[in-house]
Order: C-alpha cells, then structure tokens, then sequence
C-alpha cells in the first residue's frame, strides 16, 4: 500500500469512490436498519476497493472490500484509525472503558497486565475444567426432546469465561445474565442504527429494560469483585491480575468501576462469540452429514471414546478445520469501524479525517474474489497443504494490535466443546428453521438452533 498524509499535498488527482444507492437525506440507513449485513455485502461486491455508504447528519461513511485496505487500516497505519464510532460509543454503555473499548496508552497498558492471562501454557490448566462442562451440558440433554443448542451454548461458555478467568461460579445466574446481555445488546444495535431514537434519561419502556439489564449484569460482576476484595478466590487467575497491578507512577491499583469495566468485557466479548460460532457449527453440520462423519472419525481415531484432554488439541486438525470455516460462512463479530484521525491517501484513495471507515468480516470472508464457491461449507480450504487465505480477507478475531485476545482461548475451548458433544451424540435439525441471520454485536442464528440429541 502506499500511504501519504494528506491529498493537499499531493499532485496525484485521487481516484473516484463509487456510493451506494440511497434515498435522499436518509442514504442508506433504512436499509442498514432492515437488513445491515445485505447492505455490506451489497456495498463489498459493488465495484471498487472502496465504496461510499450515504448517511444522515452528514456522516462520512465508506466500506472497504480490498485485503489490502483492511490490512492498512487494521496492521499497517492503525494509529490512524481509532474507535471513536457511533457503535463503540453505544457498547462503552455497557463495557466501559474495559480492554474492548479503551484507547491509546491506557488500552496498551490495560492489554499488557491482562495479556499473560492468556498465554498457552496458562490455558493448558483449563482443559480439563472445559470438557467437564461440556460433558455436563450434553448429560443434560434428554434423547429425542428439542430443545436450543444455542441457548446450551451460551450457558457453557458463560460458565467457562467465569470458571477459568474469574473463578467464578456463574452457573446459577446464566439465565438471568443472558437475558440481560440479549436485552442490553439489542438495545445498543438498535440505538446505533436508529440516530432519532429517544435519549437515554427518557423513561421509555424500552430505555427502561436497558437499564434494568445493566443493573442485573453490574451486580453479578460487582459481586465477583467484592468478593474477591473480601479475600476469597485463587491469586492467579485474570481477575487477581488485574487486581494486583499497579499503576508504575502513581503505585495505585485499579479501581472497582475499572475493574466492573474490565471484567464485563471478559465477560461479553468472551462467551457470545464463542457461542455463537458453535452455534453456527451445528447449523452447518447439521446440514453436511459427510462432513460430520469424518469429524466423528476424527475423534473416534484420536479419543477412542475417552473425553478429549487439552493435549489432544493439536491431534484434532479435521475439528480446527471445521471451526475455521464455520467462522468463515459465519464470523461471530461480522462487522468492525473505525474513525480516520488525520486525512490520508492510501492507493489514490483519500481517507478522509473523521469519515468512519467499516469493514465487513461477513463479507470479506464470502467475496468470490479471494474464496473459490465462497458460499460452500468446505473445511478441506484449511487443511494443511491448501494455500493459505489472501491476507486480510479473513478475519474472525480481527487483526493488528486490537486484534482479540482470546482468539487461542475460543479456539481451543470450541475444539473441546466441539469433540466432547460430537463424540456422544449426534444433533439433528428439526425441519422448517430457516436459521437467518441476526446481525447484533455478534452475529447470531435468529431464533436459535433447535435441534434433536441422540445417542451415537
Ligand atoms: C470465536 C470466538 C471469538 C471471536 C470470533 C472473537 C472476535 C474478536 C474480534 C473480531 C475482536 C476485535 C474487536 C474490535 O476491533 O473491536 C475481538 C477483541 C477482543 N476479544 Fe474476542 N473473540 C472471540 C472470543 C474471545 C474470548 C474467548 C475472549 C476472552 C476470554 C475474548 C476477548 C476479547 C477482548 C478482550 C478483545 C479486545 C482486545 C483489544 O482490543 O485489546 N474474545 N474479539
């Protein structure tokens, strides 16, 4: 890519952008309110690397379709490009200023305390405590009665954020937090994409519920924190990390609010992507039975009908190869923004200071440019000695410095759920679901996924 700073000071006419369709005064925003992920995918495949979304309130929008752009904005010159959007500004309502949110040097140093949390040797301890869950929720599932796999999976992942990075015990509250997390992300979404709507403080039944669903996710964290302040809990988990860090200048800790801010992010940004990926594995299985059958052989060569132990990990390439292109068809986070800081010209392109530049995971990953028959569901596109993707056109954790941090953590715990359930049971799909999609801050099936356990 070549970047200068500004079109002023170059000779170079910059090149035309082409704009989407849209009414006038409103653009585009009816149609991204209706149907946000038509209109990316629309906007991705209309000609040209970059392309103009029409906005209300004199909004600079583009969408970017090119690897390449997505690589600058996201890797190469990512400091001019920060999260000050209209999106991150409706998620700090609820997360803060925690690890997804924040910015600049205080991001860095937030990243740099809770990074060893992380690492792989650590992660190793949580093997056993994964498949534990996972078998406990298939021992749940009573053969031939339909029930929501999606919802099962929301509750085991919300346990295992809890267990393995909290110790915490949230199994008794994942009703209620789940529902309070579906309340409080609808609201936001639709609060992002309705400008007009009513302003906060006004008491609308709708402002009300959001409210109410941030007073019950506050108390469940706050309670972890008091608890912990209280001196129970273990001393090396994420939470001790974070509570024992101390500011290099001023020698203090973090206080409560950071950390309910910190510790709700873990929170969200790591069980409902994490679901919603398995929860789109089974939809796609459900509906491959070859596929399904050589994962089975996987695991029956590799397990031998024991549950699968963390070391098992790297010997179930065929289920890795599964998640990767599930998140493909279906990435969890399907959109990204950001807001351009300084005007820049990259390619002939102008950028220019304070557009807001999204990038659409969704429909990057299904561009029949960069994936040969995008819509099929083939894992073999991962196996060892296939070409590796284009860079940048796949990117489910993101890339960069703000790319996820628990990208190794979801992977993992995706395989073990994936392998303990598929090793137990097979899942069918009970007919007449059309499994849309349901484009919130993640992206999940609409409805659900019902499905039928039974024994293999
Ligand atoms: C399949 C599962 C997951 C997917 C697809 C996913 C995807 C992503 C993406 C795309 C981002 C970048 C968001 C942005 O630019 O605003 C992100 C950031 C993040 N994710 Fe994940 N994530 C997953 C699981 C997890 C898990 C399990 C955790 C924690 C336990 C986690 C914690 C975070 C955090 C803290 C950030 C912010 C990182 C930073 O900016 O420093 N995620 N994730």
């Amino acid at each position: 890519m070549n970047a200068t700073p500004a079109p002023a000071s170059t000779s170079s006419v910059p090149l035309p952008v082409p704009s989407l369709p849209g009414l006038p005064l409103v653009g585009v925003l009816p149609e991204l309110q209706r149907d946000p992920l038509g209109v990316m995918e629309r906007a991705t495949l209309s000609a040209g690397p970059m392309v103009r979304l029409p906005l209300p309130l004199g909004v600079q929008a583009f969408l970017l379709s090119d690897p390449g752009l997505v690589e600058h904005v996201l890797v190469t010159n990512s400091r001019n490009y920060v999260k000050q959007t209209r999106g991150y500004e409706m998620l700090r309502k609820v997360l803060g200023n925690g690890l997804v949110t924040s910015e600049g040097d205080f991001w860095k140093r937030q990243r740099r305390i809770a990074q060893p949390a992380f690492h792989r040797e650590r992660l190793f301890a949580f093997g056993e405590t994964m498949t534990k869950a996972a078998s406990e929720m298939v021992d749940g599932w009573t053969p031939g009665q339909p029930f929501d796999v999606a919802d099962a999976f929301m509750r085991v992942t919300l346990r295992l954020v809890g267990e393995t990075l909290l110790s915490s015990d949230v199994t008794s509250a994942s009703s209620e937090v789940g529902q309070a997390i579906t309340v409080a992300l609808e609201h936001l979404i639709h609060r992002t994409v309705h400008p007009f709507s009513f302003p906060e403080w006004v008491p609308t039944p709708a402002n009300l519920a959001f409210k109410k669903a941030l007073e019950q996710l506050d108390d469940v964290v706050l309670g972890m924190i008091a608890s912990r302040r209280a001196g129970q809990g273990p001393r090396n988990d994420l939470l001790a990390m974070l509570m024992e860090a101390r500011d290099p200048e001023t020698g203090e800790g973090m206080s409560d609010a950071q950390l309910r801010d910190e510790v709700m992010t873990i929170f969200l940004a790591g069980h409902e992507t994490t679901a919603n990926a398995l929860a789109w594995t089974v939809v796609l299985l459900g509906r491959s039975p070859a596929v399904e059958k050589r994962l089975v052989q996987e695991l029956d060569e590799v397990l031998g009908g024991r549950p699968p132990a963390m070391s098992d990990v790297p010997k179930l390439p065929y289920t890795a190869m599964v998640l990767k292109e599930s998140m493909r068809l279906y990435p969890p986070v399907w959109t990204l923004a950001r807001r351009v800081v300084e005007t820049e010209v990259v390619d002939g392109l102008v950028f220019p200071k304070d557009a807001i530049i999204f990038m659409c995971p969704y429909a990057l990953h299904r561009h029949p440019k960069y994936w040969t028959d995008p819509e099929a569901f083939d894992p073999e596109r991962w196996a060892p000695d296939a070409p590796p993707p284009t860079k940048g056109a796949y990117l489910p954790f993101s890339m960069g410095q703000r790319k996820c941090i628990g990208d190794t953590f979801a992977m993992v715990e995706a395989q073990l759920v994936l392998a303990t359930l598929m090793q137990r049971v097979h899942l069918s799909l009970v007919p007449g679901q059309a499994f849309q999609t349901e484009p919130l801050i993640t992206l999940r099936p609409k409805g659900g996924v019902t499905v039928v356990a039974s024994k293999r």
